[in-house]
């Protein structure tokens, strides 16, 4: 046993040095330069007060929470940390949430500090740019004859352009001012097939003109092996305020999003669903509180940290969101092509599959200024290629509608 384990030993270090050897070269062929990574990292990850190394391979450093990256936004350098709104209070229960976080059984991070997950350089590598780093691609609208739907498709006399490289299925509504929005997430593994794409199940909340201008705050789960390193489904939580052009970013990999939870953003959630077995989920939430923050909480309302007011347009998510989207998105630049990229989205299974081998989302909410979650009133599902990912609503008299979404992409013999 002990030999055993002086060979593993042995063999990690020898694979480490190789690997570090390999980092250096990329590094140098690379085009961002040695110190500006090195300025990065020296950015992204402050100085921890402890370090804990989950048992999936991540490294949690706990960071003083006054110390957050949040600060280094030029619109929060004098911010103070807003207090827990009072909804979220009393009815708190961390232990619904912990069995998806792996890297407590190792440890937890001490008061007045915040767990947020170390970024290290091969991460940066593999970014297109270090100004890309953490950022959705930004949308491109492009012409198209075929027939889409989408409430993110803009119309120029009689053309009809939708957006490139992203492909949705979802449920919305629209129609109030909205102040809050959650649901349970099914929790699944989807397949992704290329180095770039990545697949999502979340909720959107938006407010602005349309879909060329307008303010997100976004949660669920993701596999984004681009961004992450590996092909693990993990929580995440993500914000723009120009549609994804210029702004915002993937959990705290940019200035923005103040962590106050002991939850912490882009780790692996665990368990993972199994078709025909057991279904695990997640209660994902964002909600509005008077002074116009908007905070994230997961499971029964565990505060994970707060999007600041001063990020938004004061007639923007400072105010309300307009629309509400819940569902899935594969990002790729072979989706709406032939060949259709084999990315998964939700379980991988096409949404009339339901219960068990579909990916659903159940107990939809959204809150009005009547300060009561509700079901949505006015809803409507959307798939932009059904044919690759589609939607299914379940709505029973006397019972709650369940949201089925999702599909395997290219290996459905209707996709392209
Ligand atoms: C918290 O949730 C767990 C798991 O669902 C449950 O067993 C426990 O009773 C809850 N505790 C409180 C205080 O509600
Ligand atoms: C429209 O559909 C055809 C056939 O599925 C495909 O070849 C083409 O790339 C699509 N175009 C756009 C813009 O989506
Ligand atoms: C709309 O179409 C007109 C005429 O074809 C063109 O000049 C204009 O640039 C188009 N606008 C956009 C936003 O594509
Ligand atoms: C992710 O999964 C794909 C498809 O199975 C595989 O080709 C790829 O190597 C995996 N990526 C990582 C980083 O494990
Ligand atoms: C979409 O994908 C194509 C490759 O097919 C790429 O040339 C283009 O830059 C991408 N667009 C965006 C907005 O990322």
């Amino acid at each position: 046993m002990k030999i055993f384990k002086v060979a593993i030993l042995l063999l990690w270090v020898l694979f480490a040095s190789c690997s570090q050897l390999a980092f250096n070269v990329e590094a140098r062929a690379s085009s961002h330069s040695d110190r500006e990574i090195e300025a990065k990292l020296k950015l992204l990850n402050k100085p921890a007060v402890k370090t804990i190394k989950s048992e999936d391979g991540d490294i949690i450093d706990c960071i003083d929470i006054y110390k957050q990256p949040a600060f280094d936004h030029p619109a929060l350098k004098d911010h103070t940390i807003q207090k827990i709104p009072e909804f979220f209070l009393g009815s708190q229960n961390l232990s619904t949430f912990q069995a998806f976080q792996t890297w407590q059984k190792s440890g937890s991070c001490p008061e007045g500090t915040i767990p947020i997950r170390r970024i290290r350089e091969e991460d940066l590598l593999r970014a297109k740019s270090l100004d890309q780093f953490g950022r959705k691609p930004p949308i491109h609208f492009v012409k198209s004859t075929n027939t889409t739907n989408s409430n993110s498709r803009i119309f120029n006399g009689s053309d009809v352009y939708i957006p490139e490289n992203r492909s949705k299925a979802y449920l919305e509504t629209v129609g109030y001012n909205f102040i809050g929005a959650e649901a349970d997430i099914n929790v699944w593994n989807p397949r992704v097939d290329l180095p770039d794409d990545f697949t999502t199940a979340q909720i959107w909340l938006k407010a602005g003109n349309g879909p060329q201008f307008f303010e997100s705050v976004e949660a669920g789960w993701v596999v984004n092996p681009k961004l992450y390193g590996d092909n693990s489904t993990r929580l995440f939580a993500y914000w723009t305020t120009d549609s994804y052009k210029s702004t915002g970013c993937f959990d705290v990999t940019c200035p923005g999003f103040v962590h106050t939870g002991q939850v912490a953003l882009g780790i692996a959630i665990k368990p993972i669903s199994h078709s025909r077995g057991s279904q695990y989920d997640i209660n994902v939430g964002m909600f509005w509180d008077e002074a116009g923050n908007w905070w994230l909480k997961v499971g029964k309302n565990m505060p994970v940290g707060y999007w600041p007011a001063k990020l938004f347009g004061a007639t923007g998510l400072r105010h309300s969101a307009l629309l509400v989207e819940w569902g899935g998105q594969v990002h790729s630049t072979m989706v709406k092509k032939n060949p259709h990229t084999r990315t998964a989205m939700g379980s991988g299974d096409v949404a009339q599959h339901r219960w068990g081998e579909a990916c659903f989302m159940r107990n939809l909410r959204i809150k009005d200024y009547s300060q009561q979650l509700k079901y949505p009133a006015i809803i409507n599902t959307r798939a932009e290629e059904p044919y690759c990912y589609s939607v299914d609503n379940d709505v029973k008299d006397g019972q709650e509608p369940i949201f089925y979404f999702g599909g395997p992409g290219q290996q459905s013999p209707y996709c392209p």
